[in-house]
């Protein structure tokens, strides 16, 4: 039968107290499975109840959900968040490695250290902490798959983002080498590579009719994406349905690496 069912499958989605991250936690939970809402802490308790809120209306889909604190860019806070994760919920059978930041924007030599590595240090490093904690319990379950958020600026360069830019390649090359150790294993490793989806993370660009505009004209379907439309790519991606498929990065993007400016003359 053609259907994606996730039931008894228990999901962890880092940063999904928002944005992509939320949509995602609504797929997956709409699919059956039981979902943990990763977030990270800040003072004034705001990313906690967005997760409670989107742990809450996870639950309307029947399913089990929690929410989890770490910083997933601290080995430490990730063992424990896993820890929490087998007390909760008993393991985990999918893992998607959703949360990342643009950073500031500053061409390389304008830029201050301590940003750049921020952003490889939640985008790849983060990614790495979680995959590592993921794993030993997948492969010794044979069992489980791993989705990494990437993004089309996996491949296409953006200038100002060097930082970002080399996060989600190298976050590609990551799906593509844990598929490679993990295939023999019951595990699946894959990438979805989003192009420009209507979140906070870009509303200063879909905000403003002038830039809007011009990020339009870079996207051949002529619409930015919904972030439920990602979430659906990964519920399919987690499930069964794609049971053969390790190791690549999906695009999800309108058409946005189709070389949009060729579309007519050249
Ligand atoms: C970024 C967005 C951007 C999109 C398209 C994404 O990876 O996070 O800010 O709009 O790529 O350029």
């Amino acid at each position: 039968m053609i259907t994606i069912d996730l039931k008894g499958r228990r999901a962890l989605v880092t940063g999904s107290s928002s944005g992509i991250g939320e949509a995602i936690v609504h797929a997956l939970a709409e699919a059956g499975a039981d979902v943990a809402v990763n977030y990270l802490e800040d003072p004034t308790g705001k990313d906690a109840a967005d997760a409670e809120r989107v742990a809450a209306a996870a639950r309307q889909h029947g399913v089990r959900a929690v929410s989890l604190a770490a910083d997933i860019s601290n080995a430490g806070q990730v063992e424990q968040m896993f820890a929490a994760m087998d007390r909760e919920l008993g393991g985990v059978d999918i893992l998607v490695n959703n949360a990342g930041i643009d950073g500031v924007a500053a061409r390389c030599w304008e830029s201050n250290p301590t940003d750049w590595y921020r952003v490889i240090q939640i985008n790849l490093f983060g990614a790495y902490h979680c995959a590592r904690e993921a794993l030993k319990r997948m492969t010794a379950a044979h069992h489980g798959v791993i989705i990494n958020i990437s993004s089309v600026h996996e491949s296409i360069p953006w200038s100002g983002y060097s930082a970002y830019t080399c996060s989600k390649a190298a976050l590609t090359m990551l799906t593509q080498t844990l598929a490679q150790e993990t295939a023999d294993l019951g595990v699946r490793v894959l990438g979805v590579a989003p192009g420009a989806i209507k979140t906070h993370i870009n509303k200063a660009v879909w905000s403003n009719p002038d830039t809007l505009k011009d990020l339009l004209r870079k996207i051949p379907a002529n619409r930015m994406g919904e972030p439920a439309e990602i979430g659906r790519m990964v519920a399919l991606l987690a499930s069964d349905m794609a049971s053969y498929v390790t190791g690549p990065s999906l695009l999800v993007d309108g058409g946005m690496v189709l070389y949009p400016s060729f579309r007519h003359g050249g």
